[in-house]
């Protein structure tokens, strides 16, 4: 095997048929202490959720969902930077996997093109000193999705590995690839900061430059350019008469 040089991420790693959300299970999983580097993985999602109490369709078969529990000793404000790694991750994993080149849109989408073939819903949750007790990031993959295996309503929308190479993968393959990359990632972010994340973020973006429209619950609020993402994770856009605005990962969605 090419990938066992991790020594956390996935360890341990536990596999379900089924369960309403990795996130879910994983969250009071971390609750009860369980240590970092945990994998909650499952086959299928009953109740797969992505941004803001949006549905992830997560069906038997098709695809990665799981999600990490991890404890990083760091300050909150920080957080929001395992998003960014994480999609990093991610773009390297498919590359390195299946020759496909992916994008990131902010904040936590993966694209092929203009089609959604993956996310991250990452949580955290503070204790009673205000450090970080946990960060649950999840991950959501479409590996072997044919046209017909979508739901109806992200059938236009979304791809998957399989849909963009004609090759099928094995799954546990995929995710022996990202654990090792993604440890590399986060050891270096803990020991050397944000920047090389961000380096990083910046090559494998779609996003800056970008003509946005920002939404804050369907309605639109501002549009611009959007033009550099911060350290925190937050995203400026600029407006056509030069007002800048920022907008960090809570309650907003950009549009293309
Ligand atoms: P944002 O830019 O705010 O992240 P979004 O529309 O991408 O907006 P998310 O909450 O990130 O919203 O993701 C959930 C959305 O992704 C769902 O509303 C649905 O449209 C789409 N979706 C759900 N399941 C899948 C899937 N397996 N593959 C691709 N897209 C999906
Ligand atoms: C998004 O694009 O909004 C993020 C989607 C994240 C989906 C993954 S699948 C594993 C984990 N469990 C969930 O319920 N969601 C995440």
């Amino acid at each position: 095997k090419k990938y066992l040089l991790h020594k956390i991420v996935g360890k341990p790693l536990l596999y379900f048929d089924s369960l309403e959300s990795t996130n879910i299970t994983a969250a009071q999983m971390a609750q009860k202490g369980t240590g970092e580097g945990t994998i909650i993985q499952a086959d299928f999602q009953l109740a797969g959720r992505g941004r803001l109490g949006r549905k992830w369709d997560s069906p038997p078969g098709k695809g990665l969902w799981f999600s990490l529990i991890l404890r990083p000793r760091i300050e909150p404000q920080f957080g929001a930077q395992l998003t960014l790694l994480t999609a990093v991750s991610l773009v390297e994993t498919i590359d390195i996997f299946a020759n496909l080149r992916c994008c990131i849109k902010w904040p936590n989408d993966l694209l092929f093109g203009e089609k959604k073939i993956g996310g991250i819903l990452s949580e955290m949750t503070l204790d009673e000193m205000g450090n970080i007790d946990y960060v649950i990031v999840g991950i959501g993959l479409n590996v072997n999705f044919t046209k017909i295996d979508f739901d109806k309503s992200v059938a236009d929308t979304a791809t998957s590995i399989y849909l963009q190479t004609g090759n099928l993968f094995d799954r546990s393959e995929v995710l022996l690839a990202f654990r090792e990359i993604f440890e590399k990632h986060y050891e270096l972010w803990l020991a050397r900061g944000f920047e090389f994340v961000r380096e990083r973020w910046l090559a494998y973006n779609c996003t800056l430059g970008k003509n946005v429209t920002v939404k804050d619950d369907g309605k639109v609020i501002f549009e611009g350019i959007a033009e550099s993402i911060k350290s925190d994770g937050s995203l400026i856009v600029k407006a056509t008469d030069g007002t800048r605005k920022e907008f960090d990962f809570g309650e907003i969605s950009i549009r293309f």
